[in-house]
């Protein structure tokens, strides 16, 4: 019997990025900012990561299709393909055309990210997103990615998550370039949404009908005391700035205040996006403070169960639902292309998965055109500023030996990708280790 069936056709998967899981990348900003005392929290590094780039990949990618899984989210890594400026490099052309083949041949539909928070060293030297020649480097990068990769990639996205790279780099100093100003932070946003047009436009010349998008986290931010004035407001701001202002941009063509001094137009931005990622972890109390940091800023991803909840964002599966239903607005079709959480063991991820796609299905019925669900992650891997120590996998990692081990989650999520849905036979067969603790 079927609880909960999705769409025919509806994709399931995990989501992977470059420098999580490849190893080695020590070409570009974050493996830099990773050798500096204090960057990262249990002072680990990013190091073999999961061992993708030495072999690993095809494996894992195996792993995925067994568990029934029928795409993979992953990205390819800027300076690996373009080391120095304009000279690309053809063994890791090679490298990830392996990579992608294997995808396809195990039934793996392919959705790709262009840019997933690194930059390659050079890049980063010139000024990262706040050198104004980037968004044409980023261009040429693309049109050869598009050139040399496009026949095995079904999606393409630009940016992974440019909000809260420009929060964590920009605004913050969490992460690489680490420049602590908020005036930077919106002149980053407004940078990369230039950079996502230009790389759009061409991948489409060279492949016209590829769909190209770009991924947003969208936490939900809800007022701490519900019915505070202040904290209202301040719910309303921190969602302004971080889920509105680049969407504006994406939906009129004209980059808002403060993106720009003045509301700018940008050539080819209007429409510039063949559908949206939408990777949500959860909900934010907000909380009314003169010159307070953010809840986001206080930890970018948020993305946890542990300790305080209200500094580290709480699972609230009603959230993915209610930014489902507003991006469904923009008429493009969307993905949910990260959901997830950290523990060291399976107690709580059952649930929260469980409850999160019963919250796709209900954006669905509502009348969100969402046609895919990816899982952060497939199996743990380096979480770039707090390192090893939160755990993400639906395989458990063990760095020593690089054995992957399945959590009871990979089980779980693997019969859910099997029904296209929720049967009540995995309802019961997981009843002991669902809970209903999850609800924020
Ligand atoms: C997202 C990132 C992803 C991973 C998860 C936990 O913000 O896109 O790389 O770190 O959080």
């Amino acid at each position: 019997m079927t609880e909960l069936r999705f769409p025919a056709g509806f994709l399931w998967g995990t989501s992977t990025s470059p420098h999580q899981v490849e190893g080695n990348n020590a070409n570009n900003d974050w493996w830099r900012w990773e050798q500096q005392p204090g960057r990262i929290r249990d002072a680990s590094r990013s190091g073999d990561a999961a061992g993708w780039w030495a072999g690993a990949a095809e494996a894992d990618l195996a792993l995925a299709a067994a568990h029934h899984q029928s795409a993979h989210r992953l990205g390819v890594e800027w300076s690996r393909i373009e080391p120095h400026p304009g000279r690309f490099d053809e063994a890791a052309v090679d490298r990830y055309r392996a990579i992608l083949t294997e995808a396809r041949r195990l039934g793996l539909s392919t959705m790709v990210a262009l840019n997933h928070f690194t930059l390659p060293l050079w890049a980063a030297d010139a000024g990262a997103w706040t050198w104004r020649r980037l968004p044409a480097r980023f261009e040429s990068y693309a049109r050869f990615c598009a050139d040399r990769l496009g026949d095995l990639v079904d999606r393409w996205i630009t940016f992974n998550e440019p909000g809260v790279l420009a929060l964590a780099g920009y605004g913050a100093r969490l992460w690489p370039p680490g420049l602590g100003r908020p005036d930077l932070m919106f002149a980053a946003m407004a940078r990369m949404i230039m950079a996502h047009a230009r790389a759009r436009d061409a991948i489409r010349q060279r492949r016209p009908d590829a769909p190209v998008g770009l991924v947003f986290n969208m936490p939900l931010f809800e007022a701490h005391r519900p019915r505070h004035p202040l904290d209202r407001l301040a719910a309303r701001l921190e969602d302004h700035a971080f889920n509105d202002l680049m969407l504006r941009a994406l939906k009129t063509g004209t980059l808002p205040f403060p993106l720009a001094r003045t509301p700018t137009r940008v050539r080819g931005l209007a429409g510039a996006f063949d559908f949206l990622g939408l990777n949500y972890y959860g909900r934010f109390a907000s909380r009314f403070a003169l010159m307070a940091d953010t809840p986001i800023s206080r930890h970018a991803q948020s993305p946890t169960t542990r300790t305080d909840w209200t500094d580290w964002g709480q699972p609230c599966p009603r959230g993915l639902t209610l930014q489902l239903l507003r991006l469904g607005k923009l008429g493009k079709p969307l993905f949910v292309t990260e959901n997830g959480l950290f523990e060291d063991g399976d107690d709580r991820r059952p649930s929260f998965i469980v409850q999160h796609v019963r919250a796709v299905a209900d954006a669905i019925a509502l009348g969100a055109d969402v046609r895919g669900y990816f899982f952060w992650t497939l199996v743990d891997n380096f979480e770039w500023a707090e390192g090893w120590s939160t755990p993400f996998g639906l395989f458990e990692l063990d760095r020593d030996t690089g054995e992957r081990r399945p959590r009871r989650s990979a089980h779980l999520y693997a019969r859910i990708c099997r029904d296209n849905g929720l049967s009540t036979e995995t309802l019961d067969d997981f009843a002991d280790a669902l809970h209903d603790d999850t609800e924020g």
